[in-house]
């Protein structure tokens, strides 16, 4: 058996076709989704993980109609507001990655208000992927990296995958462990892609908005029976 992962991520998905279900609209679904990351991330906390990702909203998002954009950003200002509080009494640390510049002044403001008032915390690390795309992030590590060689700060013969890891917005992250998707999508929408090259994968058909603690105790029960190999043979890590 394994122990518990270290490193969750979670691709949110479902919010749109749980407020179809209810007759409601796709904000609706948004808001719901809020209350399963609270309950999500509260019993991340108990179970002591350590690193928790979330997907919050891609790079490619922002080809949703203007108005579900616009009131996501303002979802996510209110949510940060709101949660304040529980995430000091959680001695959780938030973090971000992505491109902040894209973000509306208020989401850039709330998020670094968060950020600093948190980053003393010693608990869980909360990672919110926030106009985030691995292409991107690969794109720009790939520059600033290109940069450095042109202006002899490293060498190309240095070139590794820690200088890879060091440029990348996840430098701070370990390996993801377990990936989970909502919603019956069996994608990954570009999201992590460095990071997930050993993840276990786990798909689950409930919707964002229904994925509450139990889902998650359920994932990480099945992520135990699962055998990681790193490409070693089951008999070698028996052994
Ligand atoms: C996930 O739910 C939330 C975001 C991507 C911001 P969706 O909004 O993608 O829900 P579906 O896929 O339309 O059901
Ligand atoms: C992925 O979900 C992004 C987030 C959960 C924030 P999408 O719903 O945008 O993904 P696709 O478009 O179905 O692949
Ligand atoms: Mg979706």
């Amino acid at each position: 058996m394994n122990k518990l992962p270290k490193h969750v991520a979670i691709i949110m998905d479902g919010n749109g076709r749980w407020a179809n279900l209810q007759g409601k609209n796709r904000v609706s679904g948004h808001q719901q989704g809020a209350k399963s990351v609270r309950e999500v991330v509260e019993e991340a906390v108990k179970m002591e993980i350590e690193f928790l990702t979330l997907y919050a909203f891609s790079t490619d998002n922002w080809s949703r109609p203007m108005e579900e954009v616009s009131l996501l950003m303002k979802l996510l200002v209110n949510s940060l507001k709101k949660e304040f509080k529980r995430l000091i009494k959680n001695n959780i640390r938030l973090q971000s990655i992505g491109n902040m510049d894209r973000l509306p002044n208020p989401v850039k403001e709330e998020l670094s208000y968060v950020i600093e008032k948190t980053k003393n915390n010693t608990g869980m690390v909360l990672t919110l992927a926030l106009n985030y795309g691995a292409k991107e992030e690969f794109t720009a590590a790939v520059k600033a990296i290109a940069f450095k060689v042109k202006n002899s700060i490293i060498s190309p013969e240095k070139v590794d995958q820690s200088t890879i890891i060091e440029h990348l917005y996840t430098r701070n992250l370990p390996a993801v462990d377990l990936l989970i998707r909502t919603s019956g999508e069996e994608r990954i929408s570009n999201f992590l892609l460095w990071h997930i090259a050993y993840a276990e994968l786990y798909f689950t058909r409930t919707l964002w908005p229904d994925f509450k603690k139990e889902d998650l105790q359920k994932a990480l029960v099945d992520y135990t029976k699962r055998e990681r190999r790193f490409g070693k043979t089951s008999e070698q890590l028996t052994s």
